[in-house]
């Protein structure tokens, strides 16, 4: 038996606990670098479909495929060793029925070993967060904004503003929370419907563009750090601008290369002098 002591990865059960405690801090990632670098400082990576977007330049997460999300899982996994680490299940994975929606998590769970999944919906998909987590898939929620059905809602718009999708919203959170999911991600709901709802949940809120009173606050990791500039929407900050670093860097690089400053000697391999 190997006697390394392992740190123990913040579970599911772990982020439920947090209802109404310390906020819940909670950043997406793609890849293995990123990981280490976030890994240290939150209690939630997300593997989110927003992937899509900001690495591979759609216009909409609808064309993310589960292998996509599974080789970029896996990536995350490989990177962090504290956080919990969840999945999104990208869109026509799981919206066919239960069944759908057990094989891909079940797939996700085993190629990657990440802790869990996270699916949109709400009242509608209660009944496949009760299939999953009554058969061994923790669930993150995901209401209010929902980008996979951006078509349907004919953009990517705030909701909650009217009486009727306030109502809405709180439904689908209360639903998706009675049917067993760990956390809920409330993502562009006016801030009083985002706080109230929060308020009367038995799980977690996980905000984006929702309230500071939800029970934590996530990112997408790329806006955060200025690396993605299609545009910034009024709920993010940006903490860096190392797209900037990233161009100013490129430009002496090629500058470098064409004056041949670089390579320098001491960037090559040399023959060893003669003894
Ligand atoms: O796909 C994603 O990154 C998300 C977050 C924005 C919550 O769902």
């Amino acid at each position: 038996m190997s006697t390394v002591a392992r740190i123990k990865r913040t579970s599911t059960p772990q982020i439920r606990s947090r209802k109404g405690a310390e906020p819940l801090v909670c950043l997406t990632a793609y890849t293995t670098p990123m990981a280490q670098r976030l890994d240290p400082h939150v209690d939630l990576l997300l593997v989110g479909d927003s992937l899509g977007m900001v690495l591979y330049g759609f216009d909409s997460t609808l064309p993310v495929t589960l292998d996509m999300m599974i080789a970029h899982g896996a990536a995350v996994m490989r990177g962090s060793e504290r956080a919990c680490v969840i999945v999104d299940l990208p869109f026509g994975s799981y919206q066919a029925s239960a069944e759908q929606a057990f094989r891909s998590a079940a797939r996700v769970m085993a190629e990657t070993g990440a802790s869990g999944v996270k699916l949109e919906g709400g009242a509608e998909m209660a009944a496949t967060v009760h299939f999953l987590t009554q058969r061994g898939i923790p669930v993150c929620g995901h209401v209010g904004l929902m980008p996979q059905a951006v078509n349907v809602a004919g953009g990517f718009k705030a909701t909650g503003r009217s009486d009727e999708e306030a109502q809405q919203v709180r439904r689908d959170a209360e639903a998706v929370a009675a049917a067993g999911a760990f956390a809920v991600v409330l993502e562009g709901t006016l801030e009083p419907v985002a706080a109230s709802i929060t308020a009367g949940l038995p799980v977690p809120t996980i905000g984006i563009g929702a309230s500071p009173a939800c029970d934590g606050q996530i990112l997408v990791s790329e806006d955060v750090f200025g690396l993605f500039s299609d545009f910034t929407p009024r709920f993010v900050k940006r903490y860096a601008e190392l797209g900037d670093q990233i161009s100013a860097a490129a430009q002496v690089y090629a500058q470098e290369v064409r004056a041949r400053r670089f390579p320098g000697m001491e960037h090559c391999f040399l023959p060893k002098p003669p003894r």
